[in-house]
């Protein structure tokens, strides 16, 4: 089960760099997901996030075409089904059966949430115009939703080729920022 986030918290999950997971649904096609590190945060709320994704993935024309997508932080205990995800494609592998993942409703976008993932962050395309040159897609996150029974699961951060790098020890100091 998911309970709501509240978007003004999306950031929080982004900031740090997770490796991620990103869905998409194309019409008539089963749903398929991509791993993704390539992503920044651009703006509090509404959260936009700058998201790379490659031309040559499957995922490209889904995103393109739907202008829909759901971006999933996985939990490091993932990260053989990550890595795996990140090393084929949907254009001949139906991901989320192959690595038995948890499709669920979204409310907003089509694409579906990952049930074993931190949170899930529906997102819309807001902006194409760095596409063609940087293959860089701006989506805002329109509803998000946070898993409470992974409430302080560690994340994974990628290093390149099959190194990661887990969460260590969360630390607090006083800060105006927010
Ligand atoms: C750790 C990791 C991070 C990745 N990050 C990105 C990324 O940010 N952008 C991208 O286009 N591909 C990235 N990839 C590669 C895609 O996940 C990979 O090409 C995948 O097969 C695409 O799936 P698809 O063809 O089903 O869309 C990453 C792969 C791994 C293993």
């Amino acid at each position: 089960m998911m309970k709501e986030l509240p978007l003004a918290k999306v950031y929080q999950f982004i900031e740090p760099g997770p490796v991620t997971l990103l869905t998409t649904q194309a019409q008539g096609a089963k749903p398929n997901v991509m791993t993704m590190s390539w992503h920044m945060m651009l703006e509090f709320e509404p959260p936009l996030i700058g998201c790379v994704v490659a031309q040559g993935n499957y995922s490209f024309a889904a995103l393109h075409k739907t202008r829909e997508c759901v971006i999933a932080v996985p939990p490091a205990s993932l990260s053989k089904v990550v890595s795996g995800i990140g090393n084929c494609t949907g254009g001949d592998t139906d991901k989320f059966a192959c690595f038995d993942l948890t499709p669920l409703p979204a409310s907003h976008v089509a694409a579906p949430l990952i049930g074993e993932a931190i949170v899930n962050l529906e997102c819309v395309v807001k902006d194409t115009k760095m596409v063609r040159t940087y293959n860089l897609f701006i989506l805002e996150c329109v509803k998000a939703w946070e898993n409470p029974k992974l409430k302080d699961a560690p994340m994974l951060h990628h290093h390149g080729y099959g190194n990661f790098s887990v969460d260590g020890e969360r630390i607090h100091v006083k800060s105006k920022m927010r």
